[in-house]
């Protein structure tokens, strides 16, 4: 099989890693791709967005399967073009790839669908917006409806900086067109889990899950990031939470959308509270997590390809997948100044010697190759450095021992990954 992903991060590289496992692989592109996608498959300078140019690479090359990583592509209706040419794509039509456009959306769904969820409501204009506010309490959560690369959400903890919040995204304009509607949810209590079904349109198959580190500073502090650090599998998350979550919140959402005629295929990831009554909805986004996906594709025993393949076809019924019984955890490695404006051009050395470190492997995001053949920074997260082990922290210690034998002067990482897994697990 000829198969183009499209990305550009950790998740990407991962994801084509498997794939080049697999025994129907003929040949993987990937667009654009970095330094580490480039080792096994060809890069093509095209725009994870640019969707009329990976489409019409995907008719001229003769690709038999698109995976797009990251949700651009999807949102902008790639899924869709490609269907109407006959290509495989593992991932949602922009109608279902609302579910991550559009909070509101994914809100509503939620409703049809009894999804347990924060209470919420969602506001186009900022003075109905305030006067609801005023009847809830702190804390509570503000939420830019529309795609906001993770600076959409302000969780307030006094109405201060809700109302500041209502202001910076309904009037200042703070994120564009995103900001103009907003939803209000109650803040919910718990430990977040990111977890993954792979989706047919009607049946949907556990894909593992992951427990990420979004705040940049070693004990979650500082600001968000795309991720630090994720782990797999999460210890809190029990085989009666899994099934809860997968029978209350995935099934229900995926038959609600088919019911309204537009079927979700591809990867579904609910971000999930565990809250003391239970698994609740935080969002869906219609792809894998970065870093996420790189936890937990190296704990998959199965060939990716055939359960992709199924997820494309609407034959997932007799799928199951099979997990190796290890830990794994990802720990990126940034480029000084992220997640603000990421210092570029920084030399790393040291990866063959970081690699040979038993259990670990290494996934490119923000690399790129100098015109001398260096290996330098090209991004905001660099690496995703990866061990698997018998435990969480043979894990971790492998990881951070890989870590140890790089050369990256002006990268740095988070030192405490998977620490909350660590400390109530031993
Ligand atoms: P999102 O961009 O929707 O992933 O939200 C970013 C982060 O905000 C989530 O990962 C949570 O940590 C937090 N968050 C979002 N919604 C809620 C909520 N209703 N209650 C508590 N925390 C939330
Ligand atoms: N790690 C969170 C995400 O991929 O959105």
């Amino acid at each position: 099989m000829r198969i183009l992903v499209v990305g550009a991060g950790g998740r990407e590289h991962a994801l084509l890693w498997r794939l080049v496992a697999s025994p129907l692989v003929e040949k993987l592109w990937c667009a654009p791709g970095n330094a580490g996608t480039a080792e096994i498959a060809e890069n093509l300078p095209i725009k994870a967005d640019d969707i009329d140019a990976l489409v019409g690479f995907a008719v001229t090359a003769g690709i038999d399967l698109v995976v797009p990583g990251s949700e651009a592509s999807l949102v902008a209706g790639i899924a869709d073009l490609l269907a109407a040419r006959g290509i495989r794509c593992c991932g949602p039509s922009a109608a279902a790839a609302r579910l991550e456009g559009s909070k509101t959306f994914t809100k509503e769904i939620a409703a049809a669908a009894a999804i347990p969820t924060a209470a919420w409501a969602s506001f186009d204009d900022p003075a109905a917006a305030r006067a609801y506010l005023r009847r809830q309490t702190a804390p509570i959560v503000i939420k830019a409806d529309g795609l906001a690369a993770g600076k959409g959400v302000v969780v307030a903890a006094d109405m201060a900086q809700a109302e500041a919040a209502i202001s910076d995204f309904m009037e200042a304009g703070k994120l564009g067109a995103a900001g103009a509607r907003i939803v209000i949810e109650e803040c919910l209590v718990g430990e977040e889990v990111s977890l993954f079904a792979l989706c047919d349109g009607e049946q949907a198959i556990f894909l593992g899950a992951a427990q990420d580190h979004k705040r940049v500073g070693d004990g979650d502090t500082g600001p968000n990031t795309g991720g630090m650090g994720a782990y797999s599998p999460p210890p809190v998350l029990t085989p009666e939470i899994q099934e809860a979550a997968m029978a209350r919140i995935v099934r229900p959402a995926l038959a609600a959308l088919a019911r309204r005629g537009t079927p979700f295929r591809g990867i579904l990831f609910a971000g999930l509270m565990l809250t003391e009554t239970g698994p609740k909805l935080i969002e869906f986004n219609v792809r894998f997590g970065d870093p996420e996906c790189q936890a937990l594709l190296p704990r998959l025993k199965s060939d990716l390809l055939p359960a992709l393949l199924a997820a494309c076809d609407g034959e997932l019924a007799r799928f199951d997948l099979r997990w190796h019984d290890q830990a794994a955890i990802t720990v990126a490695l940034a480029a000084r100044g992220y997640p603000g404006k990421p210092v570029l051009g920084g030399e790393i050395r040291g990866l063959e010697a970081a690699g040979a470190v038993p259990g670990v492997r290494i996934f490119h995001a923000g690399t790129a190759r100098d015109q001398a053949g260096r290996l330098i920074a090209a991004g905001g997260r660099v690496l995703s450095v990866t061990a698997t082990g018998a435990t969480l922290r043979a894990a971790r210690d492998a990881a951070y021992a890989a870590i140890a034998r790089l050369d990256f002067p002006d990268g740095f990482c988070r030192h405490d990954i998977g620490w909350r897994a660590l400390a109530s697990n031993g």
